[in-house]
């Protein structure tokens, strides 16, 4: 994992096919491209690469050895998965419960966590399949693309101490008449906005209104509803140039302006009724850091007359600033904040040969956040409990149910009958974004209660 040369021209000849990532599977047998492999994740992140059609991303000063050594070190060690181990005692019940860490609604201390609970076996399925529903992002169409179990989407998530409720499509639009409502975020806001999108198509089928040229951003109208559905790409959620032609090559390393949000998102804002705000891994990103429009840092950059902040400088004032102008804003825009999701692969990451092939859910106990994913989100917890909630602003907390689920990821069958011709072919796997249907569905029943509750 040491100095690897880059060189974008390589890629290019390679850059133009359908998605950043699975064109490289095929150079597996070749060490050196290995790493040019390697670095497309490593750069943009499998968030990026796994939802941006049409792009290849890769940069020659994005495989610091640090980045690397990161992503190589940042397994989940077996061990994590058994119970007895003293480091578990974070998944203490008493303090996983408790009101300071995970009570959502901030001034309303006594109600019901919906956050608190279990994964329990459900019956009922999904309200959709890849037959009923035709906008799911065919790298999440798990069913579509032959994955051969189908018992991840017989769970639902079940508070502990309170009735958490289907949720009701009809109803939901009927709360919608005549709003507008914005996904903004990265990869897993786009993830969920298309389980909505599935779940809401049994009532009225979306209108599809605007897309920009990556599908990165898109807007869906509901006739019926007067009902505007927007998801917004905005990875960082601040201002943040990435260096990228019109094939997603990159140049350089994304600058981060972390005392300015995206313009992206900001310029629509009064537009905005409702929000689900969130981002997380893009952090973990080499970037370089600035402030007043000087540099003032980076993590993780080779550039040793840069002063090393790490992630946590950076995602602490995005949030503080996000969650600030909301709450600071004169147009009041009812806002949930999504905490980050974790990702899945063991023995191994994206890159080196970790996998996801669970088929059940874990219980609770089983499993820990890993450190990386445990600091980001205590500055999300901390940043929301530092913010004025009012009564528009609610903590939408779905990292530890998520971290329950491994069994929910596309893994191997992110791509159309992965291993149809070659049964041991070797494919990019997908641990972190979810199965359509899948997990993510529960998380449409925790949105209406957190909109019920305002
Ligand atoms: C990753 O592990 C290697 C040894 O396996 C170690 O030398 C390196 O310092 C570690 N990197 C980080 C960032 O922990
Ligand atoms: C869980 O927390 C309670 C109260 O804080 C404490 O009494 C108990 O020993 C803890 N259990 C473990 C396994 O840490
Ligand atoms: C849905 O997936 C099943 C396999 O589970 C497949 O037989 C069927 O053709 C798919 N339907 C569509 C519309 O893609
Ligand atoms: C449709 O909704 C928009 C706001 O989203 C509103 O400005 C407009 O008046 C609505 N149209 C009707 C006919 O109610
Ligand atoms: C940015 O400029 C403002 C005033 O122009 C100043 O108050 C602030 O300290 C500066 N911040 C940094 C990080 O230099
Ligand atoms: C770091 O050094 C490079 C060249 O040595 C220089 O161009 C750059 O301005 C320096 N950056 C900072 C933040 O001092
Ligand atoms: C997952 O894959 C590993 C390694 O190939 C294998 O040892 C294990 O039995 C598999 N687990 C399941 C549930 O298929």
């Amino acid at each position: 994992m040491k100095s690897m040369g880059f060189d974008d021209n390589k890629f290019r000849n390679h850059t133009n096919n359908a998605d950043c990532c699975y064109p490289f599977s095929s150079f597996y047998r070749n060490n050196q491209r290995i790493f040019t492999f390697l670095a497309c994740f490593i750069f943009f992140g499998i968030v990026y690469c796994f939802y941006i059609p049409g792009i290849t991303l890769l940069s020659p000063v994005m495989d610091s050895e640090t980045q690397t050594d990161f992503f190589v070190n940042k397994t989940l060690p077996p061990v994590a998965l058994l119970p007895e181990s003293g480091d578990f005692s974070d998944v203490n019940e008493s303090q996983a419960s408790s009101p300071e860490t995970y009570n959502s609604q901030g001034s309303q201390e006594d109600k019901c966590d919906i956050f608190t609970g279990e994964w329990v076996p459900d019956q009922n399925g999904p309200f959709y399949t890849n037959h009923s529903c035709n906008s799911i992002e065919a790298h999440q169409n798990c069913m579509k693309n032959g994955r051969p179990d189908s018992g991840y989407i017989y769970w639902r998530w079940t508070p502990k101490h309170c009735e958490l409720p289907r949720f009701n499509p009809e109803r939901f639009l009927q709360l919608m008449r005549n709003k507008v409502m914005a996904f903004i975020g990265d990869s897993i806001s786009r993830n969920h906005v298309q389980s909505l999108l599935c779940t809401l198509s049994q009532v009225q089928e979306a209108v599809d209104v605007y897309h920009d040229e990556k599908y990165a951003s898109r807007r869906w109208y509901f006739p019926s509803y007067n009902f505007t559905l927007s998801v917004i790409w905005s990875p960082f959620l601040i201002k943040a140039a990435i260096f990228e032609n019109i094939d997603g090559v990159s140049s350089d390393i994304p600058k981060l302006n972390l005392d300015e949000l995206d313009p992206e998102w900001i310029k629509d804002y009064k537009k905005f009724d409702y929000i689900e705000i969130g981002g997380g891994k893009w952090y973990l990103k080499t970037a370089i850091y600035y402030e007043n429009n000087t540099v003032v840092g980076c993590h993780n950059c080779p550039q040793e007359n840069i002063t090393k902040l790490g992630f946590e400088y950076a995602y602490r004032k995005a949030i503080n600033l996000a969650l600030e102008f909301i709450t600071s804003s004169e147009h009041k825009a009812y806002t949930i904040f999504r905490t980050s999701t974790p990702d899945h692969f063991e023995n191994g990451e994206w890159n080196t040969g970790g996998y996801c092939n669970r088929t059940v859910p874990f219980k609770e106990g089983d499993i820990d956040l890993i450190d990386v994913d445990r600091t980001m989100h205590d500055i999300e917890l901390e940043e929301f409990q530092k913010a004025d909630k009012g009564l528009n602003l609610r903590l939408f907390d779905t990292t530890h149910l998520s971290l329950l689920r491994p069994d929910g990821h596309p893994g191997p069958y992110r791509t159309y009958q992965p291993f149809s011709i070659d049964k041991n072919a070797k494919v990019q796997l997908d641990c972190l974004h979810w199965c359509l249907p899948g997990p993510i569905d529960s998380w449409n029943d925790l949105m209406m209660e957190t909109l019920m509750d305002e």
